[in-house]
């Protein structure tokens, strides 16, 4: 597996793919790689040549300690993606990959990306925005595959790509990777104990018996979400939103014409973990 580190390395190297009539997928993380992650390897399995690129994106943590608390595990992470049999690993310089610099004019995101996590993380989404604009930009993909778990961040990934780069880069989205006990899979998993990973293995429970509630009746959300959040209060969940929205593009429950979501942020010993489930 190459690993590259310099941006223009990395362009050059993509060059050369291209100019042979390549098609390149890129799987972007932040490391610290699960089976959430591997799934995402795996799911590109057939590709003729898969990128995949690590790097803590520090535009996109609104809290300094989040970021510089923020697992980190290089050596077992090129292993894992050896074990995939990833083509090249892209571990940008911090420095190299901030300066690189982006050609846009309008930076203004979608109505979309001020609710849900953009509402209670300021900047991230312009974080993950420019990031992910830079790694395209870089490695010009044909495919990228992006986790279902975040979702919002998979729809402003599909908007970008649709305003930006003429529909040219498949999105291919994954589905959520789950714990045995339902938790979805995520790096922050490793912040806490098995007793608080079983607490927050509670939420999907919760949420599996609300997908149901809501099959029947979602005018009935606004009564079960406020028991339901007091139910996770009661074990120590604090709830930072629980919402259900459009899956297209995070409207509000208007009529039963549509396909929703429910999604939650919420905190476990001050971990703050996000889940959605379809309904
Ligand atoms: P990271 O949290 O490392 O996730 C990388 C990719 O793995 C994302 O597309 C995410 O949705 C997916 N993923 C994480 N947990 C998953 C799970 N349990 N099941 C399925 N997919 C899962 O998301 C980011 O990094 C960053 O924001 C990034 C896109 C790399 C930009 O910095």
């Amino acid at each position: 597996m190459n690993i590259i580190t310099s941006v223009k390395d990395q362009q050059v190297y993509c060059k050369k793919l291209l100019d042979n009539q390549k098609n390149i997928s890129l799987i972007p993380t932040m490391g610290n790689l699960h089976l959430g992650h591997e799934s995402l390897f795996k799911a590109s399995l057939d590709d003729e040549i898969r990128i995949s690129s690590v790097f803590i994106n520090p535009l996109q943590f609104n809290d300094k300690n989040d970021y510089s608390n923020y697992p980190k595990s290089l050596d077992r992470d090129i292993e894992i993606l050896k074990l995939h049999n990833i083509d090249c690993l892209f571990l940008p310089d911090e420095k190299d990959i901030l300066s690189y610099r982006l050609d846009i004019r309008d930076y203004k995101l979608p109505e979309f990306s001020n609710v849900l996590c953009g509402k209670y993380r300021k900047k991230h989404f312009q974080g993950v925005f420019k990031i992910v604009k830079k790694l395209f930009e870089i490695i010009q993909p044909s495919k990228a595959y992006f986790g279902k778990k975040d979702y919002q961040q998979l729809l402003l990934v599909k908007y970008l790509v649709s305003k930006f780069f003429d529909s040219r880069i498949d999105i291919v989205a994954c589905e959520t990777k789950r714990e045995k006990n339902g938790l979805a899979m995520s790096s922050r998993n490793n912040q806490l104990s098995n007793r608080y990973k079983d607490i927050a293995s509670m939420v999907y429970s919760e949420l599996c018996q609300l997908k149901v509630l809501m099959k029947i009746d979602k005018n009935l959300f606004p009564k079960y979400r406020d028991k339901l959040i007091k139910k996770l209060v009661d074990n120590n969940i604090r709830v930072e939103y629980l919402e259900i929205l459009s899956r297209k593009n995070l409207s509000e429950l208007i009529d039963d014409t549509g396909q929703y979501n429910i999604f939650i942020a919420f905190y476990v010993n001050n971990i703050r973990l996000i889940d959605n489930l379809e309904i």
